[in-house]
């Protein structure tokens, strides 16, 4: 259903406090998410293994959780170590606990082998941690699937169309035609837009009496993380001068919580009048602004698909970047599932096919 040999953002750093029990669904399985006492972050299953109840709503102790309805304490590997009433722990009580990474603002998991879990897998979020950069953290739960998103974030196209009143303020994005190369884990998009008009939501920020030159490049690599470089500067500067420019970079990542709903991890930081908060403010509202307009376009898209879910989609020259990367990830699940279970199915289409538009746009 999902690739599993992958960290998936599961929370915010500031999510997960040092007292609070989180629970999130991810990827189908209810995680119970807290910090031991050193503030290293533990993702543990959120269902107790006596009857079943979720540890979110027990009780932290030290680096411990204990469950409160029978009194069932474990420690942060997920060993049972203490069962009211009864002295001898058999040692198959326990939770699963997965391998997590704090890093750069983002909390990391990996829900698949935790033999492959690789840190330096993690795709490099640098402008988090940068002293360049200034952004606050986003978030929104769409009620879709997670590839739905993955496709919108591989074709800037509909900027011009979903977001003519926000980031895009002119049919030139959609009408430019974007460079895409496959990299090992995902795709990388070059997309130049010469002479056209700045964003809606840049006028607020810069003033450019002519015409502008616009550009977004960016990796998308599974399972759905987009690291973006994008601004505008006046037309007919030379490459590398940059001095009326507005610079921007975002980091984004889809994780999903179910087959039909996904949580949606952004920022987007900018490089110019760092000590100004009202323009922190103003580009995060208006990223913020703009990604509920996605949101509506594609939960409605969602329900147009449930409705009729065998019609075919017709594909078209911008589906380029979202075809590749459909690609890369369902190799990376058909080597999965083979791993897996060997003989899924003799036509080697195996039980975890990647939504129907990769086989109409391949
Ligand atoms: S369900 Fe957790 S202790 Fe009984
Ligand atoms: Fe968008």
């Amino acid at each position: 259903m999902f690739l599993k040999n992958c960290w998936y953002v599961a929370a915010w750093d500031h999510e997960v406090l040092a007292d609070n029990l989180l629970q999130r669904t991810l990827l189908g399985e209810s995680v119970l998410l807290y910090r031991t006492e050193d503030g290293k972050p533990v993702a543990m299953d959120n269902r107790c293994c006596h009857r079943h109840a979720p540890l979110h709503m027990g009780r932290k102790e030290g680096d411990c959780v204990r469950c409160m309805y029978h009194g069932l304490k474990y420690d942060s590997s997920g060993k049972c170590i203490e069962i009211p009433g009864q002295d001898v722990i058999p040692p198959k009580f326990g939770q699963r606990v997965y391998p997590t990474v704090q890093l750069r603002r983002w909390i990391w998991i990996w829900m698949g082998d935790p033999e492959k879990a690789d840190e330096s897998l993690i795709p490099n979020t640098f402008a988090m941690e940068h002293p360049d950069w200034r952004w606050s953290p986003s978030y929104l739960l769409y009620k879709s699937n997670y590839l739905y998103i993955c496709d919108n974030l591989l074709d800037f196209s509909h900027l011009s169309y979903v977001h003519e009143k926000t980031l895009g303020g002119s049919p030139n994005i959609a009408e430019s035609r974007p460079e895409v190369t496959r990299l090992p884990r995902g795709v990388r998009v070059s997309r130049p837009v010469r002479n056209t008009v700045p964003a809606p939501y840049h006028m607020r920020l810069g003033s450019f009496p002519g015409e502008v030159d616009r550009w977004f490049k960016y990796d998308f690599v599974v399972p759905g993380v987009l690291i973006l470089d994008s601004g505008l500067k006046s037309s007919g500067l030379a490459d590398d001068d940059f001095s009326d420019a507005l610079c921007f970079q975002s980091c984004q990542a889809l994780t999903p919580e179910t087959e039909t709903s996904t949580h949606y991890f952004f920022m987007l930081a900018h490089g110019f009048r760092l000590d100004d908060a009202v323009v922190t403010e103003s580009v995060t509202q208006s990223q913020r602004a703009a990604f509920i307009e996605d949101k509506t376009m594609i939960e409605a898209q969602q329900q147009m698909i449930d409705n009729s879910p065998a019609k075919p989609m017709m594909p078209i020259a911008c589906d380029l970047g979202l075809t590749q990367f459909r690609r890369v990830l369902q190799e990376m699940m058909d080597a999965e599932g083979a791993a897996a279970s060997p003989s899924t199915d003799a036509s080697g289409a195996g039980p975890m096919r990647v939504l129907h538009i990769s086989k109409e746009t391949t």
